[in-house]
């Protein structure tokens, strides 16, 4: 509704279908409206360490976010934010499509559609890509036509511009809290009838096609499956809501902490997709058994704390590997030494985490959808300062070089059965 009547706004101005819009036309087309009120606010007196931008709201650059879902200001539709190093206008106001000021277009992937995108695309503006949820939440966005639309990307990959890799890890000390259970509880309830395996999960149908690895591997050793899918006990009458069951509820965490391992399989197999399937079991203390990302090593705690599915040949060796290992209590604590700091050897975990601007839960940093908005208007302000000084004094000062995303910023490998070859796959099977 919307962007129909946006449409009718600027179609005759913008001559859809009949000839490209380029920066010459939105020059002319340049309607008072859209950002009045912020134009001639007074400027605020905020500046990131750094900041020295002196121009007022009329004369900074503008960030349009597109998705009409993802806006990370309130109240009003537009703002102007100072950045370490810039200072832009932000807006969701679709008005501004056009306007030669607008820079960037910022897309949330999850919403982003072909069809709805702002086209013709004008060669002044740049795109960029949020998208910090599965990769199995768009496709499109894992082709390289799909993803080399946009100019910068913060996605789970460390390739990314403004990576999120961890961002379901919330801080080191996530990590370092105490082992919830102790062993000798564990191996208490062990005794008791407690499978050595948990999994829970309901989302059952996804590209990653745990529940048949998982309905292999249950062949050879006993696991507890509370969720819908391969489900085979109930879960006890004061866990029944299955909002509590996902989320940090005390109960729920302290019934789950009493597993020794946990099942923690990604919906979606991509390098460095990694969730809080992996990192909530560490911070219970419990050993996840996972499969998810295929350069998960590269971030885990040291090279002993979470067993790998990929580094077995089939679940029956899993299986055996996992029963050793719950009757061997030393071998077993090895892999809960990282609660200790000393023994969190990984630096890039470490600097990863160090480095980071933003922060999960934490008030005292931004977050990250602040954070890229910032990230893409100091980047946006370098561009037009390099054009600027590449139209002045064209022979001194070389236009600044295109810059785009490729595969390596969100791309997955296809997907491929989780047990067994494809053949087997029944071909009913959603
Ligand atoms: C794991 O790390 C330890 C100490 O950092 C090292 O001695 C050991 O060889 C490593 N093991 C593997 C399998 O890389
Ligand atoms: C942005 O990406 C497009 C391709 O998707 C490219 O044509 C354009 O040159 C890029 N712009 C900048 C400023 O790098
Ligand atoms: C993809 O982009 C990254 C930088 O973001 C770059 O280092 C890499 O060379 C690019 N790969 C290809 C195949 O263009």
């Amino acid at each position: 509704m919307a962007l129909c009547l946006w449409l009718i706004v600027v179609a005759p101005v913008c001559s859809w279908g009949q000839r490209p819009v380029d920066t010459a036309d939105s020059v002319v087309f340049q309607p008072q409206s859209a950002l009045t009120d912020m134009e001639f606010a007074s400027v605020s007196t905020y500046r990131g360490p750094g900041n020295t931008d002196p121009r007022p709201n009329n004369k900074l650059p503008i960030l349009l976010w597109w998705s009409s879902n993802l806006f990370p200001h309130f109240p009003g539709d537009t703002e102007r934010v100072d950045c370490a190093h810039s200072s832009c206008l932000v807006t969701s106001n679709r008005k501004v499509q056009l306007y030669r000021r607008t820079a960037s277009i910022v897309f949330y992937g999850t919403d982003f559609r072909a069809y709805e995108a702002p086209l013709p695309r004008l060669s002044h503006q740049t795109w960029a890509l949020f998208h910090e949820e599965s990769p199995m939440n768009n496709y499109l966005l894992s082709h390289n036509v799909g993803i080399r639309l946009f100019n910068y990307t913060a996605t789970f990959r460390r390739e990314s511009d403004y990576p999120l890799t961890l961002q379901w890890l919330p801080s080191l000390d996530y990590l370092l809290k105490p082992t919830a259970v102790p062993l000798q509880e564990k191996n208490r309830w062990r005794q008791a009838g407690l499978a050595p395996v948990l999994y829970m999960q309901s989302h059952c149908d996804v590209p990653s096609d745990r529940d048949r690895y998982v309905q292999e591997l249950m062949k050879y050793i006993e696991i507890d499956s509370y969720g819908k899918c391969l489900n085979n006990k109930p879960l006890p009458d004061y866990l029944e809501d299955t909002s509590t069951a996902t989320g940090e509820d005390r109960r729920f965490m302290s019934f789950v902490s009493r597993y020794k391992f946990h099942l923690a399989l990604e919906n979606g197999l991509c390098p460095d997709y990694m969730t809080e399937k992996l990192w909530r079991p560490m911070h219970q203390g419990c050993v996840p058994i996972y499969r998810g990302s295929s350069s998960v090593a590269d971030w885990l705690a040291n090279n002993h704390s979470a067993i790998l599915i990929d580094d077995f040949s089939s679940p029956r060796e899993l299986a055996e590997f996992i029963k050793a290992l719950d009757q061997d209590d030393a071998e077993y604590s090895r892999y809960l030494e990282y609660k200790t700091p000393s023994k969190i050897t990984n630096l890039r975990l470490l600097e990863g985490l160090e480095s980071r601007e933003w922060g999960v839960n934490d008030m005292s940093k931004p977050n990250y959808l602040n954070g890229f908005e910032c990230f893409v208007c100091d980047r946006e302000n370098e561009r037009l300062a390099a054009e600027k000084a590449h139209r002045k004094n064209p022979k001194q000062n070389l236009s600044p070089q295109p810059k785009m995303a490729n595969s390596s910023h969100m791309g997955c490998p296809l997907p491929s059965p989780g047990y067994g070859p494809v053949e087997h796959i029944d071909p009913n099977d959603g």
